[in-house]
């Protein structure tokens, strides 16, 4: 997604600069080339051999490396990307980069360059909430720098709160998000897959067949046209995409308010196995065998419909909303009703008897259906189908 694209990556000082080398293969996994620049304070926590030999390029870290300025001056390295990236992204290179400071390599790079720059701040929560730290924020803002988090969470000097690196990960779907080319440039889609598990007592749950093959195979082949997506995933056996932001949640509670806190988006293509019903109240402690030996009885309940909910929101209704049927019987009549019930604008539908082989296998067959009937697709594996439905959507999104 990344071919012929190249990244000058800076790397702050900060614990977080271990997580920059995961970020470097994850690039050059897509296809990007990356050149390395540390700063002095990052060489403490990494080395300039680790960087150069996962980028598979030289790194740069001093601004007086005469040998470097003969090859290539700074202007050039900083002109010679598609896109600066900060990570981790210090307090004091912010500082710097607000109050255009260029006093070593990195902050000379990021003053001369007419290339857009993407941050990914990671400090401790009290320098992320610092007034002096938050107006930089908003000065970088203001010149038209891209931020990609910071997360909130544990951090490595035992406090909480906002200030950790977003995910390499993530970090590498805002840079996808900035550089890749197609159609669906510019546009936000969601994806839900995966099953959902609704916990029964704390150890046992209730849970369903899908690998989210399917699902993982619809969000790489969307961000593979250029979308932005954010993926809200169950726990799926399958790895999520690569360049993606991903969500991770259990329940169908969990799901849809991962949704509706994604919102707004294009387009939301719903392929969960959702859960139909969760415990009524599931038990706080580990139910017991009663010593009469009679089993426990579940009492169960209907969990909220996500693809429902959101198809018939009359506010913020993404613009083409994708649901998916699976069945194992009268597949197009049920899942023609389905599409009408949910009000949906498409329905994926599948044959997912055990003789298909198709949940938890790596090929699907589908029909289309929409408002002017069913279109059925020769089986095809699974991310030949998402290609097919990442076009389609891409088609009618244009
Ligand atoms: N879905 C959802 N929330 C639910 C149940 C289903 O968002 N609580 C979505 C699925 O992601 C899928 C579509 O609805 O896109 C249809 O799912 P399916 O399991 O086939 O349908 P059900 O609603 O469970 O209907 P039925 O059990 O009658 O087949």
């Amino acid at each position: 997604m990344l071919a012929g694209k190249r990244i000058l990556l800076v790397i702050g000082g900060g614990i977080a600069a271990f997580k920059a080398l995961e970020l470097i293969r994850l690039i050059r996994k897509e296809g990007g080339a990356v050149t390395p620049v540390l700063t002095n304070a990052a060489k403490e926590f990494v080395t300039p051999l680790s960087a150069s030999a996962l980028a598979a390029e030289k790194v740069y870290t001093d601004l007086f490396d005469l040998t470097d300025e003969a090859e290539m001056g700074h202007i050039e390295l900083s002109r010679s990307a598609d896109l600066l990236v900060v990570a981790p992204a210090t307090a004091d290179l912010m500082a710097k980069m607000a109050g255009g400071h260029a006093d070593d390599l990195a902050s000379t790079l990021l003053m001369a360059t007419d290339t857009p720059v993407l941050v990914a701040p990671a400090m401790n929560v009290r320098m992320w909430l610092n007034p002096a730290n938050q107006r930089n924020v908003a000065l970088l803002e203001g010149d038209g720098v891209h931020r990609v988090g910071p997360d909130e969470g544990d951090m490595a000097c035992g406090e909480y709160g906002p200030g950790r690196m977003a995910e390499p990960q993530a970090i590498l779907a805002a840079i996808v998000e900035r550089l890749a080319d197609g159609p669906l440039k510019g546009r936000h889609i969601l994806v839900t897959s995966g099953p959902t598990t609704e916990p029964i007592d704390p150890v046992r749950y209730i849970a369903n067949r899908s690998s989210g093959a399917q699902g993982t195979a619809i969000a790489q082949a969307l961000a593979g046209l250029g979308a932005r997506v954010t993926f809200i995933t169950g726990p799926a056996t399958v790895p999520p995409p690569q360049s993606v932001t991903v969500i991770k949640v259990e329940t169908a509670q969990e799901m849809l308010d991962a949704v509706r806190a994604t919102l707004p988006a294009d387009a939301a293509i719903f392929a969960a196995a959702v859960a139909d019903w969760r415990m009524a109240t599931a038990s706080g402690g580990k139910i017991k065998k009663d010593k009469s030996g009679k089993p426990p009885a579940l009492e169960l309940t209907e969990n909220p419909d996500i693809l429902a909910t959101i198809s018939k929101l009359k506010k913020g209704r993404p613009r083409l909303i994708v649901g998916f049927a699976a069945e194992t019987d009268d597949v197009i009549k049920n899942a023609t009703a389905k599409r009408k019930r949910k009000g949906c604008d498409w329905i994926v539908a599948n044959d997912v008897s055990p003789e298909t082989g198709i949940m938890g296998g790596s090929e699907n067959a589908v029909t289309l259906i929409d408002a002017d009937g069913a279109d059925s697709w020769p089986r095809a594996t699974k991310d030949q189908v998402a290609r097919r439905l990442a076009q389609r959507i891409a088609d009618a999104l244009s």
